[in-house]
């Protein structure tokens, strides 16, 4: 996909949004030559989507956030997500805004673990950062239950996938996202506020909301960056090789 711009990609979602229900009609219906013009819509639009994702800071994030009909949207997206023996080894904890205040002193707690020379206005901007964004959840992935064959990096290339879902559907609903991370993720009194067990991690903080400004969307790189094909003579080599 060629870089292009957040704004142009935006505009590009909404008038494809409108399609969506159109080509859903069409493949339901259709002999095989308009289905295949359908797929064509269909690429376009879910290009168009990939592309309008961008971080949107949790410190740009405000109200509206989605509404539970939205939010079960989103985090519906996520069970598309391909998962080896459906061990289901991700999950997600909803932090709505009454249990924020528990989550900023174990953002405190870790910021003074780490440094216990921390000041109080560090440790105040530390607890701040729990109270961003209208809708913010922990993504947590379990090392350990279901087949030990299937090992953490298959887990957490699922979580992957399905985080990816819902950031893709957050953005198609026209929210902001955010991943966040950070070393309090690996604190003992964070891991036990959200009642972790000894094979579980905590991987990203999601964040949610309407993006009230946004950054140039960066640069991404080309496919021919990041492929390369095998070849029966020269070993890996560059690209994507001969058709
Ligand atoms: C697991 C994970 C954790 C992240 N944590 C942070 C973070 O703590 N702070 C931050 O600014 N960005 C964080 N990011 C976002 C990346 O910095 C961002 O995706 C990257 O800059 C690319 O920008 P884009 O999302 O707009 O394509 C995180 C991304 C991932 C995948």
């Amino acid at each position: 996909m060629a870089p292009r711009s957040a704004d142009s990609s935006m505009a590009d979602l909404s008038a494809t949004q409108a399609s969506a229900g159109v080509v859903r009609g069409v493949f339901a219906h259709s002999p095989a030559a308009v289905v295949a013009a359908a797929a064509t819509e269909l690429a376009d639009l879910a290009a168009t989507l990939m592309q309008s994702r961008q971080t949107i800071l949790p410190k740009r994030l405000a109200e509206p956030g989605p509404d539970a009909a939205q939010l079960q949207q989103i985090l519906g997206a996520a069970a598309c997500a391909p998962d080896h023996g459906q061990l289901l080894p991700w999950r997600f904890v909803l932090l709505p805004l009454d249990a924020r205040a528990l989550l900023a002193e174990q953002f405190a707690a870790a910021l003074l673990e780490r440094d216990a020379a921390a000041l109080p206005e560090q440790l105040e901007q530390a607890r701040e950062k729990a109270f961003r964004s209208p809708c913010l959840m922990l993504v947590v992935v379990d090392g350990a239950c279901g087949d030990p064959e299937i090992d953490l990096a298959e887990r957490l290339l699922s979580a992957g996938c399905a985080v990816q879902n819902l950031l893709l559907m957050a953005t198609a609903l026209g929210f902001g996202s955010a991943l966040t991370s950070g070393k309090a993720l690996k604190a003992n009194g964070l891991r036990r506020l959200f009642g972790l067990g000894d094979g579980d991690q905590a991987l990203c903080f999601v964040s949610i909301g309407t993006a009230h400004s946004r950054k140039p969307a960066r640069l991404r790189p080309q496919a021919a960056d990041y492929v390369s094909h095998l070849t029966p003579k020269q070993g890996v080599q560059p690209g994507f090789g001969p058709p």
